[in-house]
């Protein structure tokens, strides 16, 4: 059956039609203790989803849903490594990278937690030798900068919790992440840095990525420019991150000097694989375990908590709620922490990429929407940029608020002010300000409307003490079981990603018309051949 014909939907559809209107306002008079009883704990992390449209029923009524979606049985088959990405015949275990268990998970005949920890005891030596100097570069200096490059889930996810978890790294050497096959993302990274210190993590699941290996490619030249064109050189500084031994030997890395993952690892729930070298190097391997083990607190949390109580679930419910009950189509992560200023960016992969389906596992056309565009910006800076769009403008953007509660870096009781923010903010967007209230104070008849805050508007606030390895491993797990949810409610495959195939297909076909030197060979749309022209004559081709 449809999920959108199952009884649970249908009852949710009803609900929906009771309360949906309801105001905020109302539902915290008729409950007063509204912002503790709506909360849950999972490990560190703190949810308050009470200012959110929705009542005790609407809560069991997801419950229902989740159950009638099979998520508890989809939840179990993923963490026992059946091979729920069905349409690539693949096991799903990115949780089973951050299991302390070393041993009893055979899976397509690997011990799966068995390779795992092999891998990250490798890459524990390696970071190690770097972090120390122990690792030297070609003419024997110890290594001063580490560039990551890879693209897509072998980036954002370093990228973003290298910045992160700056305040833990170690400051003596720079970490910089190249992705974009724009030339000037590789020329910036490099142009103050000397290649005889100068270390390269080539990070790229399939290997076989455009942007990747050219920037690779580009770097392995910048390196023996440098360094006299000696081809030894590229042993002492590039590493490769792969599940694809024989394109990275085929590229000129030695395999030896590579850290192996799986294909049951998707590449956007890569970065607690070997994709997070650099992360390690950065943070060193003893606060990369505290990573894993808060990813592992919450994997087992959502596991094993019922829906009700269930941090990550909760999330998935609600925001199919909004999706599919109040036809939402965005939704706004604001960290207030500058340092998860790449955690929206992060998010759009794990979310967009995943859940940006419109088929069902079985190839037939999905029967309600799907996905979310997310975005976001650090607070307070969102505020002075969108937030005047979320509180007087006509669409409804459910939003996350997250916060900790202690600063990395506390001037002069500024986290006082930050946090003030991150309370008014939701509370202003929750409950607005009615005419009557600005009529009260004052305001001249005519302005009034203009001063009206609806109220209203949704969100769910997530705090956690501190951020440290820890909390950034939960955080990121229950946005991952967060999309999971969601994927097995819309009965949609969370883990392949077509859609952007076609587009790789057409670069590649339209690369040569831009380069060659030649007659131009126009044979594509009006639209492409034009600009194809245009750019050629630019570049006085
Ligand atoms: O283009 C999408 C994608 O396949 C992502 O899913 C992936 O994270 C990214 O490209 C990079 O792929 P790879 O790690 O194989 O270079």
């Amino acid at each position: 059956m449809r999920i959108s014909e199952t009884p649970e939907w249908q009852a949710l559809s009803t609900h929906h039609g009771e309360i949906g209107r309801r105001h905020l306002r109302e539902f915290f008079a008729e409950e007063p203790d509204r912002g503790t009883a709506y909360t849950v704990r999972a490990g560190d992390l703190y949810l308050d989803y009470s200012k959110n449209r929705l009542t005790r029923e609407t809560v069991r009524l997801l419950a229902a849903l989740a159950d009638r979606a099979g998520l508890r049985e989809r939840t179990e088959a993923m963490f026992g490594g059946e091979h729920i990405n069905g349409p690539e015949d693949r096991a799903v275990l990115h949780v089973a990278l951050r299991d302390p268990a070393t041993s009893g998970l055979v899976v397509d005949g690997q011990d799966v937690r068995h390779d795992v920890h092999e891998v990250l005891r490798r890459m524990g030596e390696f970071a190690n030798r770097v972090r120390s100097g122990e690792w030297t570069g070609h003419t024997g200096e110890r290594i001063r900068a580490v560039v990551n490059i890879g693209i897509g889930g072998s980036d954002l996810g370093p990228a973003m919790a290298y910045l992160a978890l700056r305040d833990y790294s170690e400051r003596s050497i720079s970490f910089r992440f190249v992705s974009n096959i724009d030339p000037t993302d590789l020329a910036e990274a490099t142009r103050d840095l000397d290649p005889a210190s100068t270390l390269f993590i080539v990070a790229s699941k399939t290997f076989t990525t455009q942007e990747t290996l050219t920037n690779a490619r580009e770097a392995r030249r910048w390196l023996l420019d440098g360094l006299g064109s000696d081809d030894k050189a590229v042993a002492k500084h590039f590493v490769a991150v792969s599940t694809n031994a024989e394109k990275v030997a085929e590229f000129g890395i030695d395999t030896d000097n590579m850290f192996g993952f799986w294909d049951w690892v998707g590449g956007r729930y890569s970065f607690t694989s070997a994709i997070g070298l650099s992360l390690m190097v950065a943070i060193g391997p003893e606060q990369y375990r505290e990573m894993l083990d808060g990813f592992h607190t919450v994997d087992e949390h959502f596991r094993t908590a019922p829906w009700e109580e269930n941090l990550p679930a909760l999330l998935g419910l609600i925001s199919v709620w909004y999706i599919n009950f109040f036809g939402t189509q965005t939704q706004a992560v604001l960290p207030y922490a500058q340092y998860l200023a790449r955690f929206p960016a992060y998010l759009q992969q794990l979310c967009m990429e995943s859940n940006g389906k419109s088929v069902q596992v079985d190839g037939s056309p999905a029967d309600v929407a799907t996905g979310e565009i997310v975005w976001g910006e650090p607070g307070t800076n969102g505020q002075h940029a969108f937030y005047q769009l979320l509180h007087q403008g006509t669409v409804l953007v459910p939003a996350d608020f997250l916060a900790f509660a202690q600063p990395n870096h506390d001037l002069d009781g500024m986290q006082d002010l930050f946090l003030s923010n991150f309370l008014a903010q939701p509370r202003a967007l929750a409950f607005g300000r009615t005419a009557e209230e600005v009529a009260a104070e004052g305001t001249a008849q005519a302005v009034v409307p203009h001063k009206v805050m609806p109220g209203n508007h949704p969100s769910n606030a997530i705090v956690a003490p501190k951020l440290t390895p820890s909390t950034l491993g939960q955080l990121v797990a229950a946005y991952e079981h967060r999309v999971f949810t969601q994927g097995i409610v819309w009965g949609i495959n969370s883990f392949d990603q077509w859609g952007v195939e076609l587009g790789k297909v057409m670069a590649n076909q339209l690369a040569p018309k831009l380069q060659s030197e030649g007659a131009p060979d126009y044979d594509s749309d009006s639209s492409t051949n034009a600009l194809v022209k245009l750019l050629r004559t630019e570049r006085g081709r």
